[in-house]
């Protein structure tokens, strides 16, 4: 099914706390000269304008990204200001600008999207980049491992089926048995029936790493929060939470689990 559109989305308490968090290890990741290998499994159009009919309807970039003001010094904020510069100020990057901006010319990046019309706009928004429209879990246990070997997969469905936490964790076990060294990024969302617990409880025999954040104000229905799991988490990758955390203040608050 392909009805999702990350547009209704961009930009909202969930994407800054995936979008904040991935920077932060993307920074981590490429300190040393040696490159990487930067992968997602669903990448969705990468440009998206925040006064947009679709921005506009769900409001949640007003409880997210229109609450802060980042600091073009972090990863995150260069990313955001190199995008609003290039694109205009209602412009928000979506996971694989973010990336793009980022990574260096010793970096390799690769980018799944099945959707057509997310594929398209996509390929629009960054040219030149190695975009592939397959099934993102198919397409990267294809090509896995990727060379360089050292890199971050980011995970990010749309879960709007039920099947797609089980098929996550399977996807991320699989990924790891072809390519030890990936670092992988899972994004899950905080909903009331709680399914993100069988995701990890699937995952937890894996060196797992788990952050979650509520929103903030609660909202009255919905997505209460956002959690990340990040498997074979790299150096670094407690403090690139703890900045994540200190820059999507208040927004998002972290969670004990
Ligand atoms: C949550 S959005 C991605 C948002 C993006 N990662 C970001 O943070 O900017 C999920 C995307 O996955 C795409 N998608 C859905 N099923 C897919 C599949 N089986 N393989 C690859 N992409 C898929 C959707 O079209 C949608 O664009």
């Amino acid at each position: 099914m392909l009805s999702y559109q990350h547009a209704y989305h961009a930009g909202g308490p969930a994407d800054l706390h995936k979008h904040i968090v991935l920077a932060e290890l993307l920074a981590r990741l490429t300190a040393k000269p040696r490159g990487i290998s930067y992968a997602e499994t669903h990448a969705g159009r990468a440009l998206y304008d925040l006064a947009a009919p679709e921005a506009l309807k769900t409001g949640e970039a007003a409880q997210g990204i229109a609450r802060l003001a980042p600091d073009p010094a972090t990863p995150f904020g260069r990313a955001l200001a190199a995008t609003r510069t290039q694109h205009g100020p209602t412009a928000y990057p979506g996971s694989p600008l973010i990336a793009r901006t980022l990574l260096r010319p010793q970096d390799r990046l690769t980018l799944m999207e099945l959707h057509p019309a997310e594929h398209a706009a996509l390929a629009k928004a960054l040219p030149g980049a190695a975009i592939h429209r397959r099934d993102g879990y198919e397409g990267l246990l294809a090509l896995a491992p990727l060379a360089p070997r050292r890199g971050l997969v980011l995970v990010d469905p749309s879960y709007e089926m039920k099947g797609e936490y089980a098929a996550a964790a399977g996807f991320a076990r699989r990924l790891l048995a072809k390519w030890p060294e990936a670092a992988i990024l899972l994004w899950y969302p905080l909903l009331p029936e709680a399914r993100h617990r069988a995701l990890l409880a699937a995952l937890a025999p894996l060196a797992l790493f788990v952050d979650e954040v509520a929103f903030a104000p609660r909202p009255s229905r919905g997505m209460t929060g956002s959690g990340l799991a990040l498997l074979n988490a790299p150096w670094g990758a407690a403090a690139a939470f703890a900045a994540a955390h200190a820059q999507a203040a208040p927004v998002l608050v972290p969670k004990t689990r």
